[in-house]
C-alpha cells in the first residue's frame, strides 16, 4: 500500500489537467460561437420565413380590386372592419382607455402628469370632485390635450378618469 497516496495525487493531477482543458475549451467554443453569431444571427433573424410574412401582411396594398368571376370573399372580410373602425378604436372599459392612452403620461408621470401611485400628487385632485376632473380631462388641463388627445366620447373619459381616480385613492 505505500503508493496509494501517490497514485491518489496522480489521478487528481491529471483529472484536474483534464478539467482545465475542458474549460478552456468551452470558453473557446463559446467565443467561436459568438463571433459566427454576430455575422449571421441578425440576418437569421431578419429572413426568418414567419417575419417575412408579417412584413408582407403589413406592406400588403390596402387596396384590392373586385375580379368577376373568381371568388371575391376576402374582400368582404376586409370591407368590414373598415365600417366601424371608429367604434373599435374606443376602449369599452376605464382600463382599457388608460392602458390604450392615459398610461402614456400618466404611468411615468410625464410633463408634470401626475404619476400613477402618487398619493401625495392625487389626493388635491381627487379632492376637486369627478365632475371637475371629468371636465379638466374633457377640456384639456396643462401640458395634457384636450380629451388626452381622442375623439373618444364623454362616457370613455369619464370611465378613465373612474378608472384612475380607483387606483389612486
Ligand atoms: C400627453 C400626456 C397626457 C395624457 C395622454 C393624459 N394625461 Fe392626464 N394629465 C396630464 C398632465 C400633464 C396633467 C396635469 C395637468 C395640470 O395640472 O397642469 C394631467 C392631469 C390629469 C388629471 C387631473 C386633472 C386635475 O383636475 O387636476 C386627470 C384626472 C387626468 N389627467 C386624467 C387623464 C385621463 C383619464 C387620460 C386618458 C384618457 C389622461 N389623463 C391622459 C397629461 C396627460
Amino acid at each position: 500500500m505505500p503508493n496509494t497516496e501517490s497514485s491518489d495525487r496522480h489521478f487528481f493531477n491529471s483529472f484536474s489537467l483534464i478539467l482545465g482543458i475542458l474549460i478552456v475549451l468551452a470558453v473557446i467554443l463559446f467565443v467561436f460561437a459568438r463571433m459566427i453569431g454576430r455575422d449571421t444571427q441578425g440576418r437569421e433573424v431578419l429572413l426568418d420565413p414567419m417575419r417575412l410574412k408579417d412584413v408582407q401582411q403589413n406592406i400588403a396594398p390596402f387596396a384590392h380590386a373586385a375580379v368577376a368571376g373568381h371568388d371575391n370573399s376576402a374582400l368582404a372580410v376586409l370591407a368590414a372592419p373598415k365600417s366601424d373602425a371608429p367604434a373599435a378604436d374606443v376602449p369599452t372599459t376605464g382600463e382599457q382607455a388608460f392602458t390604450k392612452v392615459c398610461s402614456a403620461c400618466h404611468s411615468l408621470g410625464i410633463n408634470g402628469a401626475p404619476k400613477m401611485g402618487d398619493h401625495a400628487a392625487w389626493g388635491p385632485r381627487i379632492a376637486q370632485g369627478k365632475d371637475a376632473l371629468y371636465a379638466h380631462v374633457i377640456a384639456g388641463k396643462g401640458n395634457m390635450p384636450a380629451r388626452a388627445g381622442t375623439t373618444w366620447p364623454d362616457a370613455t373619459i369619464h370611465m378613465a378618469v373612474d378608472y384612475m381616480v380607483s387606483l389612486n385613492k
